[in-house]
């Protein structure tokens, strides 16, 4: 079981088009949308230890867990990653932190050739070390155990799948053509040909596919190849809070959802190329242009008042509540849309 990321792995789950004209290709014509990406969590998904900013800002991290104790220290350009049980220890290179750290970050080694995911994260809002999310309730036999936990083939080659471009070839992960982050070739598929087009003036192979044709629906999949869809979900019968992180299955669940309805898509609220908007009152003119629908005259205030007898403003405070993810040290927004009230149990 993948441990950091949800509790399960998704079927599918591919790292884009083998044939890649990289981000840097598309900069001269789409340099608005490459520069605001940059920062986005998306695009920095994956992180070698090199460049990694939590392991350069936090040049020790220790914790202790019973007889185990951990440390991830910076020396020079990498970090290494040492567990203790008292008598014996282990020493290895972190290669790889997997996640921006907006809620966390988790380290991936390798020891005789086979990846492990580390039993320890770094968790934003303690900003330290704690156990990763799902290794709970884990009972380390063994040194190897304490430090984390082994990827099968599948494991890896998803994990990389949904945190990197271009890195998993026939379910096998190539490090040579892996780039870190999800980069916009993963979503849109091959720019090679269209580049390629515009410099020889080749009409017809100029086109890229148009994200901006899908459905509501075709779009909660299409996200959903990472963040889930609502048929894995139901199918997983992944159930209780645990759920709360998979926005396409949330939303789907909620009363305002219509698969039909474009004012209800994943990119109505949040443009994928750059970090979401963290300002609540941002929301308020994406729930109203369903809400206030069809009453155009009135003010905004009357519009609201007919239809939300508590309040004007900052719909998505009371209506999409942070769910504190137990584990996770963060709130995520619950995205199945509600009349929320306090002590009601959580809908799953
Ligand atoms: C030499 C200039 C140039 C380069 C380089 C370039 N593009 Fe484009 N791209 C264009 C032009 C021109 C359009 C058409 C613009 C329009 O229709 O508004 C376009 C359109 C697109 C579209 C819109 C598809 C749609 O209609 O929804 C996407 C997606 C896209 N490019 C992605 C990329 C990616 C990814 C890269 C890098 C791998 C890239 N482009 C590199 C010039 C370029
Ligand atoms: C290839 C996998 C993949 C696809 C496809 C994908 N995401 Fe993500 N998304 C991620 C990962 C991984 C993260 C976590 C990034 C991090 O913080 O390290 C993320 C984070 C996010 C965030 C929070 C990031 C921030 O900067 O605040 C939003 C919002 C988001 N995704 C929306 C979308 C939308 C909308 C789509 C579809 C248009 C989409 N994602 C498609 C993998 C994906
Ligand atoms: C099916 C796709 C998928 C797989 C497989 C996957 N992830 Fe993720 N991961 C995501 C998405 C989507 C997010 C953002 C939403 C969230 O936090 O749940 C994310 C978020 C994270 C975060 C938090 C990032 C942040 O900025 O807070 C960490 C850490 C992480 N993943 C680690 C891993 C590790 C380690 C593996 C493999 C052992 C893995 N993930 C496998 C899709 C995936
Ligand atoms: C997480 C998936 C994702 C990533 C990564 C991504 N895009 Fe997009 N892109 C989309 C979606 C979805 C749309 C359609 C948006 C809509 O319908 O509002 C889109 C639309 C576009 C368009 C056409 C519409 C417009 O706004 O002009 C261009 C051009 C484009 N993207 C270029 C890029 C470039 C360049 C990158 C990398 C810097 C990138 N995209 C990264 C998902 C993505
Ligand atoms: C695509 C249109 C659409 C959008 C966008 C939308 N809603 Fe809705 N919403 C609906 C519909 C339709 C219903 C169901 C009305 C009914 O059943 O009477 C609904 C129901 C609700 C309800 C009542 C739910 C319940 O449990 O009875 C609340 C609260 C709500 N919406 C708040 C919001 C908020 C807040 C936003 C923005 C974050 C939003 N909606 C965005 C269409 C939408
Ligand atoms: C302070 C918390 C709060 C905020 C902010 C808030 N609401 Fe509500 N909303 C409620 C509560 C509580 C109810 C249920 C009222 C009742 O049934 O007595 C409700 C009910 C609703 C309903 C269902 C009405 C019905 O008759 O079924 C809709 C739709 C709605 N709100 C939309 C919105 C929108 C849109 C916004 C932002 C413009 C908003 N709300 C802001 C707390 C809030
Ligand atoms: C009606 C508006 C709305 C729609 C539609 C919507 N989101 Fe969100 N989303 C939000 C809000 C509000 C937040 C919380 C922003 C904040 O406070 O940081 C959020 C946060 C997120 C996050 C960050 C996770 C967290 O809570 O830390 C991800 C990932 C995300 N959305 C993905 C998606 C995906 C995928 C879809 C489509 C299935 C989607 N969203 C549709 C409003 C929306």
């Amino acid at each position: 079981m993948i441990i950091a990321c949800g509790g399960w792995t998704a079927a599918g789950a591919n790292a884009g088009p083998a044939e890649l004209a990289g981000t840097a290709a598309c900069v001269t014509c789409h340099r608005d949308k490459v520069s605001t990406y940059g920062a986005t969590g998306m695009s920095n998904a994956l992180e070698a230890a090199a460049t990694c900013d939590i392991l350069k800002s936090h040049p020790k991290l220790e914790f202790r867990d019973g007889k185990y104790s951990y440390e991830i220290t910076r020396q020079g350009d990498g970090s290494t990653y040492e567990v203790s049980d008292g008598e014996k220890k282990l020493t290895v290179p972190i290669r790889w932190a997997f996640g921006l750290g907006q809620a966390g970050q988790t380290y991936l080694f390798q020891i005789d050739g086979s990846w492990y995911e580390s039993r320890v994260s770094f968790f934003n809002e303690i900003q330290r070390l704690d156990i990763t999310i799902g290794a709970q309730t884990e009972k380390p036999r063994t040194l190897v155990e304490a430090a984390g936990e082994v990827l099968n083939r599948k494991q890896e080659s998803e994990c990389f799948g949904c945190h990197s471009t271009g890195g998993v070839h026939q379910g096998s992960v190539e490090a040579a053509t892996l780039v870190p982050g999800i980069q916009c070739e993963n979503c849109h598929g091959s720019g090679a040909r269209h580049v390629q087009a515009l410099k020889t003036g080749d009409t017809a192979n100029f086109a890229m596919p148009k994200l901006s044709a899908m459905t509501t629906e075709e779009m909660s999949d299409f996200c959903g190849r990472c963040h889930r869809t609502w048929a894995q979900i139901a199918a997983n019968g992944v159930r209780g809070v645990v759920n709360v992180r998979f926005q396409p299955y949330r939303l789907t669940n909620s009363k305002c959802y219509d698969a039909a309805d474009p004012r209800i898509r994943c990119v109505a609220c949040h443009n994928p190329h750059e970090g979401r908007v963290r300002e609540t009152s941002y929301y308020d003119s994406k729930c109203l242009a369903c809400h206030g629908a069809g009453r155009s005259r009135a003010t905004t205030a009357a519009r609201v008042a007919k239809m939300c007898p508590a309040a004007k403003r900052d719909c998505v405070t009371c209506h999409m509540p942070k769910v504190d993810l137990p584990g996770a040290h963060h709130r995520f927004s619950d995205h199945e849309i509600r009349i929320a009230r306090k002590n009601d149990p959580y809908p799953d």
